[in-house]
């Protein structure tokens, strides 16, 4: 768990460009009457957005004024959300997730990576290109241990391909995404161990299915003609029936 503190060192003001305010008033605008506070999130991401990636304090004072919002209360929003910097950022800001699962997946080793190759948490390195946060979950645990880089996640790391990730982005390199194994998304690792029947996938099984569907279809359109068919007969009445059907004769008139 990281502290949450303001930078020490803070710009004497803060302004949204015209660009971006105009944003920002569609964004309170979505919002009916005395609901504007809804927008203070996208607000501070839009205000991190524009000061390079972390968030001065003079801009959480804007967004409260602009949200007519008491300054303590968007403090709280800000010092909350690790997705807010409170500190100045490298060009690669890496996040490295520290919850359980991670850790129990080395998530600790990748730590020790970035001391080596950034150095102390929370401080830029040398150069002001990269700076690192150790965070709760981001909600990939599934691919642990994970990284976020800026607006991207590294998933399934070890120190070496973490190292490799890290020197690539250094050296401008191209680098890739999601999973840093052979891996599909969050599928299964390795072979698959459910749903490996091949017909599954090249429409047999579907095409025999459909088959049997219209065949039983078929069958049951007939049988529904032939009841319809037997019902429009004329029945055969035996001679018994015939007498039953003659009307009763009435005894109470005379003659
Ligand atoms: S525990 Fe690391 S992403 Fe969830």
């Amino acid at each position: 768990m990281s502290v949450r503190r303001l930078a020490e060192v803070q710009p004497a003001s803060f302004a949204f460009t015209k660009e971006n305010l105009e944003w920002a008033q569609g964004q309170i605008a979505k919002y009916p009457e005395g609901r504007q506070a809804s927008a203070v999130i996208p607000l501070l991401w839009k205000a991190q957005e524009q000061h390079g990636g972390w968030l001065p304090e003079p801009a959480i004072r804007t967004v409260a004024e602009m949200l007519g919002m008491a300054y303590i209360r968007v403090m709280e929003v800000a010092t909350f959300y690790t997705m807010f910097a409170l500190e100045p950022v490298g060009k690669h800001f890496v996040q490295v997730c520290g919850t359980t699962p991670c850790l129990l997946r080395g998530a600790d080793k990748l730590m020790h990576v970035c001391e080596k190759k950034i150095g102390h948490q929370k401080e830029l390195n040398e150069e002001k290109s990269m700076s690192w946060l150790e965070v709760e979950c981001l909600g990939s645990c599934s691919n642990a241990p994970m990284v976020q880089i800026n607006y991207d996640y590294f998933e399934d790391l070890d120190p070496d391909s973490f190292e490799k990730l890290l020197d690539d982005l250094v050296a401008g390199r191209p680098v890739k995404p999601g999973p840093q194994i052979e891996r599909q998304g969050s599928a299964p690792a390795g072979d698959k161990t459910s749903l490996t029947d091949s017909t599954l996938y090249d429409g047999s099984v579907v095409g025999a299915w459909k088959k049997g569907f219209a065949e039983r279809v078929a069958v049951k359109a007939k049988e529904k003609e032939l009841a319809a068919s037997e019902a429009a007969k004329p029945k055969e009445t035996s001679p018994g029936e015939k007498q039953a059907a003659k009307p009763p004769t009435d005894k109470t008139k005379g003659g």
